[in-house]
């Protein structure tokens, strides 16, 4: 018999075996899907392309929507055949950021913990079709997922249909590192039983009606690699910066060696910050995040990290080949969960984490835009950013100082688009320095931004901003008619800086 049937334990499945080509053929015009796949990891691949192959010689569109962002080229054929009507809730694919940009495609972007609870109260359209990667079926029709949980185990529960990839190429060891666990609807919802970061609290699977399986489709192709960048000096120089905060934190008595478990979001930024903590004083760590990164293996082999919790695992090429050739070594030291667990907005107070996530500008107020360019053009979205940074113990932005060879300030008199108020951000961090806000007036919080995070060559720009707003008075004083003035130059000029 074909070895791969023996990963379908529920032997009554094993005749619902079907094409890539079959399954896609299933779908059609208007309907919604719900794939599997969390920042490029636990993709669903195989029926996904099918279909896209299906739009060289029909036109239809489908609603999309996923854990986080996909990997594999799916979101960029999906948006170059232009069968997107809507994606929800996170992409980080240059295509299909155009298309959303140009209006093509719609998009939700929404907090992560949101889309379970959405889908429980039939807020958005609901799913046709849930199809979603799995290492095996278990003999009671409960899918074990492979390298991410995300929205998946929602999906399944809630979509009319469900499709399978069994994909034989992802680990089988990874059988038993989830921890599915459904917190009901709202009526009747008891307290979430997790009140440390190893605790486990569901299934190892997704339990699923069987009748809702329509087909299974067997595949073989490994997940995309990330392309993180590797630290540089600005990044390093932000690490350093970051390990100043913690210990400062220690020396006022509110954190001890162990720190608090410790959330950090997406991109070359946040990874490199985390790797800032090898070869520290810091150790026993915990994590309780959304993606597990490079970085999260780098702290487990250099005995600084004791667990981590996570939605996903997504890793560069040289270190998945690394981590999954020697998985045994961290199979007890990591849980993925779907993603309103890790998200969750009364788990992550419970937990007090200290959260770190990446700006792409902040104001002299304290207020963070992690989305969109110039306050208009999408770049990636929200996703779990705002989750952590509202409800942490300590919440942390980190961002380079300039962008684009240093046209582009980080540091601005006004964010054109607030993803997290200044309510919801403690600290903020460049390679220039820190400014700890909490606590601080508006008036206070301008100066401490202006001297210790941004960039020398605005320094005096921001200063003479700040010093004519505050002849206009106010609580948070501001110049309005200049407020976006450094926006408008960069548009007719190429950079932010006064000639
Ligand atoms: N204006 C325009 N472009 C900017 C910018 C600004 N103020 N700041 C940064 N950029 C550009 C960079 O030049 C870079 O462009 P490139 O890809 O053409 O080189 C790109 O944005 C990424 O910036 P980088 O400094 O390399 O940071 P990153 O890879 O760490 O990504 C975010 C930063 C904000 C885009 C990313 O962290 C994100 O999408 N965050 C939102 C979601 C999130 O935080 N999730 C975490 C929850 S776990």
């Amino acid at each position: 018999m074909d070895k791969r049937f023996e990963r379908i334990k529920a032997s009554a499945l094993q005749e619902r075996v079907v094409s890539a080509e079959e399954a896609a053929s299933w779908i059609q015009d208007g309907m919604t899907l719900g794939l599997s796949g969390f920042t490029q990891a636990g993709d669903a691949k195989a029926v996904p392309l099918a279909l896209a192959k299906r739009a060289e010689f029909e036109k239809f569109k489908v609603n999309v929507y996923t854990g986080a962002s996909l990997g594999s080229n799916i979101d960029t054929v999906f948006a170059q055949t232009g069968i997107v009507k809507k994606r929800l809730p996170f992409q980080s694919d240059p295509v299909m950021r155009r298309k959303i940009n140009e209006g093509e495609i719609l998009y939700t972007d929404h907090h992560l913990s949101h889309t379970a609870e959405w889908i429980r109260d039939g807020v958005i359209t609901p799913i046709d079709y849930a199809i979603i990667e799995a290492i095996s079926i278990t003999k009671d029709g409960m899918i074990i997922p492979t390298t991410s949980v995300g929205n998946s185990a929602i999906f399944a529960q809630y979509a009319k249909n469900v499709i399978v990839e069994i994909n034989t190429e992802q680990p089988e060891r990874l059988y038993r590192i989830h921890d599915i666990y459904d917190t009901g609807t709202h009526e009747g919802r008891n307290p979430i039983p997790l009140s440390h970061v190893a605790d486990r609290i569901g299934t190892t699977g997704i339990p699923v009606d069987m009748e809702k399986i329509k087909g299974i489709v067997f595949t073989d192709q490994v997940d995309s690699p990330s392309t993180i960048v590797p630290p540089d000096s600005e990044t390093e120089a932000i690490a350093s910066h970051l390990l100043e905060l913690l210990r400062s934190e220690i020396r006022a008595g509110r954190l001890t060696e162990k720190l608090a478990p410790i959330q950090s979001g997406v991109g070359s930024v946040a990874n490199s910050a985390l790797r800032g903590l090898i070869g520290s004083e810091f150790h026993d760590l915990e994590m309780y995040s959304e993606v597990l990164q490079d970085a999260v293996f780098d702290l487990i082999d250099a005995d600084v990290l004791r667990f981590a919790s996570g939605s996903a695992i997504t890793l560069s090429k040289e270190k998945m080949a690394q981590v999954y050739s020697d998985f045994r070594k961290y199979e007890d030291k990591i849980i993925l969960r779907p993603q309103e667990i890790t998200n969750h907005p009364g788990l992550i107070r419970r937990l007090g984490l200290i959260a770190v996530n990446t700006a792409l500008e902040f104001d002299i107020y304290g207020n963070v835009n992690s989305t969109h360019v110039s306050g208009t053009k999408m770049m990636n979205g929200i996703g779990g950013s705002g989750d952590f940074a509202r409800n942490s113990r300590l919440s942390i932005f980190v961002s380079k100082s300039t962008a684009k060879g240093g046209n582009i300030s980080s540091v601005v008199p006004f964010v054109t688009h607030v993803d997290h108020t200044e309510h919801d951000v403690d600290v903020l961090i460049t390679e220039h320095g820190y400014a700890d806000l909490r606590g601080l007036a508006p008036r206070e919080r301008a100066g401490l931004i202006i001297e210790n995070c941004a960039d020398p060559a605005y320094r005096d720009q921001l200063r003479n901003y700040y010093e004519e707003a505050l002849t206009r008075g106010g609580q948070t004083p501001h110049v309005l008619e200049k407020a976006f003035s450094w926006h408008q130059r960069l548009a007719e000029t190429g950079s932010m800086l006064e000639k």
